[in-house]
């Protein structure tokens, strides 16, 4: 099953599923900014389950190595790809947002999450070999690790309200947690391999 979404693959379920909400969406509601509430949230929901499995992939074929991990590890370049294409989608509609209807944000909301934009373009820019080569491994590795942080601090912040007030969204910022723990659990295994 997984050989039909290996490497390039998952841009077909991953566009076809998003659009195809989107277009159901925009039909259900008749318009596009009156469909931008229905769509808004969920887009970045999607957006979070890709974003999960690329921020831990590594971390799950070292502490569980098995068929699951190894293909994540296999196909994170495409996992995070899928994930920018998904998450710059909402970035589209949240900008409508603003643009088409009374919906405000302050300017301090706007750089924070325009900066986790920044970040997302440069790692989408960044995601071939000859960008690695051009980069050298080093700050290719500090670019994806800080910007992928970041995002991750994003996702918390702006699901935090589900923390307070536990409801059908707190998957998010749980999901959040066990990701950093999957993250720290793998750091501490290669540590404790390198003192041996
Ligand atoms: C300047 C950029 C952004 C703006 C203006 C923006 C705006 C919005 C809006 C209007 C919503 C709908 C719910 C609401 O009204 O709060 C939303 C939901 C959401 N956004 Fe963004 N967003 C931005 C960037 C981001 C980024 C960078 C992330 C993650 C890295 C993110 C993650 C989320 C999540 C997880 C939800 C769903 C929250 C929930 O479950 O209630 N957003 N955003």
């Amino acid at each position: 099953m997984l050989k039909f979404i290996e490497g390039k693959k998952l841009f077909i379920p991953v566009t076809l599923l998003l659009f195809g909400y989107v277009y159901s969406q925009i039909g259900a509601a008749g318009s596009y900014v009156a469909a931008l509430p229905a769509l808004m949230v969920p887009t970045a929901h999607f957006a979070f389950v890709l974003f999960f499995f690329a921020f831990t992939a590594s971390s799950l074929a070292r502490l569980a190595p098995g068929n699951g991990p190894r293909f994540l590890m296999r196909n994170r370049r495409y996992i995070g790809l899928n994930f920018a294409l998904v998450h710059f989608t909402h970035g589209a509609l949240v900008l409508s947002n603003l643009m088409l209807t009374d919906a405000t944000r302050t300017l301090p909301v706007l750089a924070v999450g325009g900066t986790a934009y920044v970040f997302l373009a440069a790692m989408t820019l960044t995601s071939s070999g000859a960008a690695v080569r051009r980069l050298g491994a080093k700050r290719w590795k500090m670019l994806h690790k800080v910007g992928s942080y970041y995002i991750w601090g994003i996702f918390i912040a702006t699901s935090a309200e589900h923390i307070v007030d536990p409801g059908p969204g707190t998957w998010i910022p749980a999901l959040c947690l066990v990701a950093l723990g999957l993250r720290i659990a793998a750091a501490q295994q290669s540590r404790k391999r390198t003192n041996k």
